[in-house]
């Protein structure tokens, strides 16, 4: 169901699916992920082939989704270039509650663009789907990391601040100073987190043109009602980010309250030996998100057509039904024929159907599950035009 809505709306929105690799070359994720980050540094499933390559199970989509951007020329298509994906992803991470060592991703990439309005188109359609997954208790939490430069003299700042606190960081905090000073934000230790509350921000130290995007970027999640919080330490785990970073969390999870999260990568594509080629996406948990709706599935669209054939006899005419309203794409699922028509109907609730159609000896009888409202219909082709043309749900 989760895949539905996710197909649903990204290809309402124009969004191709595209499905790399589950196994890459080590060097795309160390390259693309970055040298210092927690993914590459110790969570990647890394192995030799027999020709002495080393390849890595993908612990995410973006990295992979450039190289192919960039392998397949698709800069020459229109811009932007709208993809999405859904798969299995590996991380070499402490198993526990919400948290797997392989685990499923659905994500998208616009490639191509950098207007403000694709940012908010992002976010806007991962707050679609979180909420017709039912994922419970939903927050939004919104930052902005500048451009690569303006990343660079803030995180020189901010060695220097951390360096003078030095005494009061946790230790592996205090190791990765110069590696990668912003994950002190991330931090779950209680001296650290006081001293990151009188830390410097980047958000504060913006250069116009970034800070100007940014303050687009909310206006627009404004115009269209998104509900969100600035955050400034919001930190993400991976080193390709600039400009617009975003996460969604459920207060329904745990520890791994991390339902999805993504932002802009300006400058990935380029680094992979394709043209500039400013980039925005994100990823979500799709156990997460389940977990997050409480393990329920959705509610059945309400739109099935149920077939029931009480007379095994006239198993052939029900068959034939089917086959038909399959055809025309209307969702319709046919009951074991011969069954009593107790049992026939049990059925048809549980696959939520809208109608139920009585194959009879002669004819059929339509039913409107919900009224309970039955009438006998001589002809399928009667039939079919009693169901009414908006009886699919795809
Ligand atoms: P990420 O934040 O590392 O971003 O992962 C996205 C989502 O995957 C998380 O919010 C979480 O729901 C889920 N996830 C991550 N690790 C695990 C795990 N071990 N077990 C279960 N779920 C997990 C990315 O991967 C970026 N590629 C997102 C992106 C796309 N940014 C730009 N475009």
């Amino acid at each position: 169901m989760l895949w539905g809505i996710c197909a649903a709306r990204l290809g309402a929105a124009g969004y191709g699916q595209l499905e790399t690799p589950v196994f890459e070359d080590t060097e795309l994720f160390a390259r693309g992920v970055g040298e210092s980050t927690d993914i590459v540094q110790k969570e990647m499933f890394s192995f030799e082939d027999m020709g002495g390559r080393s390849l890595t199970l993908r612990p995410e989509g973006t990295a992979p989704v450039c190289r192919a951007f960039v392998e397949h020329g698709m800069h020459k298509r229109p811009q932007p270039v709208r993809l999405w994906y859904w798969g299995p992803f590996f991380r070499h991470e402490a198993p526990q509650a919400g948290r797997f060592r392989q685990f499923t991703q659905a994500g998208c990439e616009v490639l191509g663009s950098d207007d403000p309005a694709v940012d908010a188109e992002v976010i806007g359609v991962l707050a679609d789907i979180l909420d017709e997954a039912g994922a419970r208790d939903v927050r939004l939490r919104l930052s902005s990391l500048g451009t690569a430069d303006t990343r660079r003299d803030y995180s020189e700042q901010l060695k220097s601040f951390l360096r003078a606190r030095e005494d009061d960081l946790a230790p592996d905090v205090r190791e990765r100073i110069d590696a990668n000073p912003l994950r002190a934000f991330d931090s779950s230790d209680p001296g650290t987190q006081a001293v990151m509350k009188e830390a410097p921000t980047l958000l504060d130290r913006l250069a116009d043109d970034d800070a100007e995007h940014f303050a687009e970027v909310r206006a627009l999640l404004d115009a269209a009602g998104i509900e969100y919080e600035i955050d400034p330490a919001l930190v993400r785990g991976l080193d390709y980010y600039t400009r617009t970073v975003f996460e969604f969390t459920s207060d329904a999870l745990g520890a791994q309250s991390g339902v999805g999260g993504g932002g802009r990568y300006d400058g990935l594509v380029e680094q992979m030996g394709g043209p500039p080629t400013p980039a925005i996406g994100w990823a979500a948990g799709v156990e997460r998100i389940l977990l997050a709706a409480g393990g329920e599935e959705p509610s059945a669209s309400g739109a099935c057509v149920f077939v029931a054939v009480p007379k095994e006899e006239r198993r052939a005419a029900g068959f034939v039904l089917l086959r038909r309203l399959l055809r025309e794409r209307r969702s319709a699922v046919m009951g074991e024929p011969g069954r009593s028509m107790k049992g026939l109907m049990k059925h048809a609730d549980r696959v939520g159907a809208r109608w139920t159609v009585i194959v009879e000896e002669e004819g059929f009888a339509l039913k409107e599950m919900a009224s309970g409202d039955q009438r006998n219909i001589a002809s399928e082709d009667e039939l079919v035009e009693a169901l009414g043309p908006g009886s699919e749900p795809w």
